[in-house]
């Protein structure tokens, strides 16, 4: 079933909806633009490479949606720009967008072959950086077997294929150089306990679940051999955006002189955006902290600031591996 996370059907888009997961393994039947960007900003279709796939397939149902109901090219233009404005911070979602919208000239048919040539790639580019990710953690670690602490979701869910370092995690698996994983819920939307945890049963991988503020104590008392994350956005000076908790969790492995290791793809790294202090770190509604469940927690008039990623610095990154290299920041 996670072949099926994003697919292009008659004309519309297929995907799981993942603000339904654990509980219910529901599909979401995206036929405009409208219901495209409302899925990316709630959350129910995520994680930076998938939204690259979202928003490349998201072109070709603006082309069909334009046919439809005769937009001129004005109207199709700030529609694709819509898209790819949804979410702010991973590279990926603005960067297919552009892509496919290039060919949009070329007619319905090139651009729906464009968009599937990006999930295809996406598939394909997973394994290749989980197999470099996994060889090169057992050559800096040993073979183990591994424990490795990993942050929000980076499977198949948000990536396709593999994932990104929930892909390295399940190569490591699949070559008996992993003990077990320990996982951060990742507040506040709990990506770790809704999605990682959900994948990693799939897999058949054992797994922790830890508050996030546990994750840095964990590190410091030895329970992790690596720290594996995927990115948002890698600026060109190496700066790395990812979920909010991510830097902590660098701290502390710096601090325990573990690796701290990111996985994604070459499409994530973004040399326009020179360091990490200009990318755009998306600020999100106050109630995802403020409210549980759709139950207000926090007492009325408190305020949150909800950001909901944050900032590696390159000197705290041991390596970021992609399909294609290892950069050392
Ligand atoms: O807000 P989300 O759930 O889209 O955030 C996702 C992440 O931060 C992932 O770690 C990131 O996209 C990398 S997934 C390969």
């Amino acid at each position: 079933m996670l072949d099926d996370v994003i697919g292009w059907r008659d004309g519309r888009i297929v995907a799981i909806d993942q603000t339904a997961l654990p509980h219910r393994l529901a599909l979401l039947d995206i036929a405009t633009v409208d219901e495209l960007v409302d899925a990316i900003v709630r959350l129910a279709v995520r994680g930076a490479p998938l939204l690259g796939v979202a928003g490349a397939l998201g072109v070709a149902l603006a082309a069909r949606q334009a046919d439809r109901e005769g937009w001129d090219a004005g109207r199709l233009n700030a529609e694709v720009e819509r898209i790819a404005g949804a979410r702010p911070t991973a590279v990926n979602l603005r960067r297919e967008v552009l892509a496919v919208a290039a060919v949009l000239t070329d007619g319905a048919a090139a651009t729906e072959a464009a968009a599937l040539a990006v999930r295809d790639a996406a598939i394909e580019t997973s394994r290749r950086l989980s197999e470099r990710g996994a060889a090169f953690l057992i050559e800096e670690c040993g073979a183990g077997p591994l424990t490795v602490h990993t942050h929000c979701n980076t499977g198949a869910l948000a990536c396709l294929g593999w994932g990104s370092a929930l892909g390295v995690i399940r190569t490591l698996r699949d070559r008996g150089a992993l003990a077990h994983v320990i996982a951060d819920e990742t507040r506040p939307l709990l990506q770790g306990s809704r999605l990682t945890a959900w994948e990693l049963g799939q897999l058949g991988i054992e797994h922790y679940l830890v508050a996030d503020g546990a994750g840095p104590f964990l590190i410091s008392q030895g329970q992790a051999d690596a720290v594996v994350v995927g990115a948002d956005r890698v600026a060109a000076n190496g700066d790395v955006a990812n979920k909010i908790g991510t830097y902590s969790l660098a701290l502390a492995a710096r601090r325990a002189g573990i690796p701290f290791l990111v996985s994604a793809p070459e499409s994530t790294i973004d040399e326009a955006t020179a360091t990490g202090a200009d990318i755009p770190l998306e600020l999100r509604a106050d109630e995802e902290v403020t409210s549980f469940g759709g139950v207000r927690t926090a007492p009325e008039g408190s305020r949150a600031l909800n950001y909901a990623f944050d900032v590696t610095p390159a000197d705290l990154i041991t390596a970021i591996i992609t399909e294609d290299r290892v950069i050392r920041p």
